[in-house]
């Protein structure tokens, strides 16, 4: 029997981020350097596939300090550590790289700009999320107000309304954050903060990617990890941009084949954690049941790199 047609709909950018690749290669070069184990505090990246492959490798991963049984090095995951946790690792004689992506770095700059100047600061985040948690823990206890919804931004009571700036995490959703932002600013005219807001250009690029292919699309698949920021923003964002169906695998083995019901058109992206070989695997799922049509449609072209910390390339 002949496979029935399907167009299928890449959106670029998609996938793996500078930071990402940063931060791996941290763990790698650092696994090469000084053999294994090396520790990890926290997945490195939010993705399962990427954790278990350096597991293979040799890194050990943990979700605080004292899980490490010796001197071992240990490396700080890209969503950025409180300053306790460099600390921590002073007293407890460890060697630490920290691959807190650079992006996030320079949020953390800000808000001790921010709090050096006497203001108050409202992060705009996700409670519980690591990047916020680290965030915060830049600043003494109290500095620092989060606010995750316009209506929290609503909401929010602050001392001083003249002394007040605001500082957003890097993976939120870039409408949902203008909107809290035109909040904040109405309620306090004098707020300070960044030009625009502090999302990365990696978040940034792959919402507009879905926005480019979503309405063309029965049926979106955002491959990354529940727990991945970005990736679910990818989600609501193809929802809203004119594509209802949008669902979040992690991989082609937990794609509900029921979501292919009526579909002609699928569109494919993939979160700032999330590998290529995961994208080409679904691809190839896809292929293993339809006559295929894959048209990459890409909206700008990323050259972003950063360098990785002098002390594995001295
Ligand atoms: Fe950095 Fe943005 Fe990636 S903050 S880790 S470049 S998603």
């Amino acid at each position: 029997m002949s496979k029935s047609k399907l167009t299928v709909y890449l959106a670029a950018p998609r996938g793996f981020c500078a930071g990402v690749d940063r931060a791996i290669q941290i763990v790698e070069r650092a696994l090469e350097r000084y053999g294994a184990p090396v520790y990890v505090r926290h997945e490195i990246v939010h993705n399962r596939h990427v954790v278990e492959a350096l597991e293979k490798k040799g890194a050990v991963f943990v979700e605080e300090l004292d899980e490490i049984p010796g001197k071992f090095p240990v490396v700080f995951s890209a969503h950025g550590v409180p300053k306790s946790v460099p600390e921590d690792a002073e007293r407890r004689e460890l060697m630490y790289l920290d691959a807190t992506c650079p992006l996030v770095s320079k949020v953390h700059r800000e808000a001790e700009g921010h709090y050096a100047t006497g203001q108050h600061i409202i992060l705009i985040g996700h409670a519980g999320h690591p990047e916020v948690i680290g965030t915060i823990g830049q600043l003494p206890e109290g500095a620092v107000s989060l606010v995750e919804t316009a209506e929290d931004a609503e909401k929010i009571e602050v001392k001083d309304p003249r002394n007040l700036a605001f500082i957003t995490q890097t993976t939120l959703s870039i409408d949902d954050t203008i909107g809290i932002i035109a909040v904040l600013k109405r309620r306090f005219p004098d707020i300070h903060g960044p030009r625009k807001e502090d999302i990365c250009y990696a978040t940034t690029n792959r919402q507009q990617a879905v926005k480019a292919i979503a309405e063309k699309c029965d049926l979106m698949l955002v491959i990354g990890a529940p727990n991945s920021s970005n990736s679910r923003r990818l989600v609501e964002v193809a929802r809203v941009a004119g594509c209802p169906e949008a669902h979040l695998v992690q991989k082609a083995a937990e794609i509900d084949w029921s979501w292919f019901d009526g579909v002609k058109t699928v569109g494919i992206t993939a979160g700032a954690s999330a590998p290529e070989i995961l994208v080409q695997e679904v691809i190839g799922a896809l292929r293993d049941r339809y006559d295929i049509d894959t048209d990459e449609v890409s909206v700008t072209t990323e050259t972003t790199h950063f360098k990785l910390p002098r002390a594995l390339t001295a």
